[in-house]
């Protein structure tokens, strides 16, 4: 990698970002395409946040990807929204155009993109059932909502906060005159009224999530129409038992690290204006893994 003076630079804040996959992805894709930019992460606190805002404004970046807890704070401290962003409530994306910087949510369009390229479904005219009421549930509801599905169904353990998503769904669809959608109870007979009818079924909770021991969704999986698609936020495992059983029955998953890639290659083509290199992206992601894995195997035989 060569760096000199006209080298651009992009990164992500967040806290904590140890953890982030996006440096080694988005530095492999300026890599294959020889584009003189380079990705960063910066942990930022969230007293900090102004400050590292201006600063991208100070220092000319080319623009930054923003994380956990930082997406919804930070539009404050924004120029103006892309109407996703304004969909959805929150910004992973800031684009610096000619020092106005502009916020962007390209995770439902990572969503989006993830079915359509892993599974060959979109989202116009489905019904979209939705497990969780967190930050990943408003991308993935909202780009549902604006991308015409039929209906989308939200089941969350506390009600309160899938009350408060619905409400927010409900203000933002009159905007794009669809219809939002409804609440079911967390319960297994709840669900299974709804998932006869459900084309796509999303976990964005964190059940599934390595480190979360053997926790699982108690999906009642004999009520689930043949062609649904399974999707799940959780990437840590790339295949979640959420998944495992969903592909194990006959039906087509997608894992949220291709959301991830995808939300990523939205990003890339914002700062560069290049078609991002989807392939390269995706490889080096998945060598990242298990490059992991085999550090992890490492550890527990040590
Ligand atoms: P993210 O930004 O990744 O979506 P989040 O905003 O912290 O993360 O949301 C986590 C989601 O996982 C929430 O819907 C949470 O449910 P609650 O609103 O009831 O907290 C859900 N979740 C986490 N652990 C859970 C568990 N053990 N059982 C059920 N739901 C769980």
């Amino acid at each position: 990698m060569k760096i000199d003076a006209e080298t651009r630079l992009v990164g992500v804040i967040g806290n904590p970002i140890s953890h982030s996959l996006s440096p080694v992805m988005h530095n492999a894709a300026f890599d294959a395409l020889a584009l003189n930019y380079i990705y960063m992460a910066f942990q930022v606190e969230k007293d900090d946040l102004e400050e590292a805002v201006k600063g991208i404004r100070a220092l000319g970046l080319a623009g930054i990807n923003v994380t956990i807890p930082h997406k919804t704070c930070v539009i404050s401290f924004l120029d103006e929204l892309s109407p996703e962003a304004e969909m959805i409530g929150a910004v992973n994306t800031i684009f610096n155009r000619n020092g106005k910087l502009i916020g962007y949510n390209t995770d439902g369009y990572g969503f989006e993109m993830a079915l359509q390229e892993q599974a060959g479904i979109c989202l116009k005219d489905k019904n979209v059932f939705i497990i969780g009421a967190g930050g990943a549930a408003h991308a993935i509801a909202g780009q549902s909502v604006l991308s015409g599905a039929s209906s989308v169904t939200l089941t969350n353990r506390t009600f309160e906060k899938a009350k408060s998503l619905m409400e927010f769904l409900n203000r933002s669809s009159c905007r794009c005159n669809q219809n939002a959608g409804k609440i079911i109870p967390w319960d297994k007979d709840a669900w299974r009224s709804i998932l006869p009818h459900s084309d796509i079924i999303v976990n964005t909770t964190s059940i599934g999530m390595k480190g979360q021991g053997n926790l699982a969704l108690d999906i009642p999986w004999d009520s689930i129409k043949k062609d649904a698609v399974f999707f799940d936020a959780v990437y840590t495992p790339m295949e979640t038992l959420f998944l495992k059983e969903a592909k194990r029955l006959g039906y087509k998953v997608v894992s949220g690290l291709y959301m991830l890639i995808y939300q990523g290659a939205r990003a890339f083509e914002l700062w560069t204006g290049k078609r991002p290199p989807i392939e390269v992206m995706e490889k080096a992601v998945l060598t990242y893994f298990a490059r992991k894995g085999e550090q992890d195997a490492e550890k527990t035989r040590e």
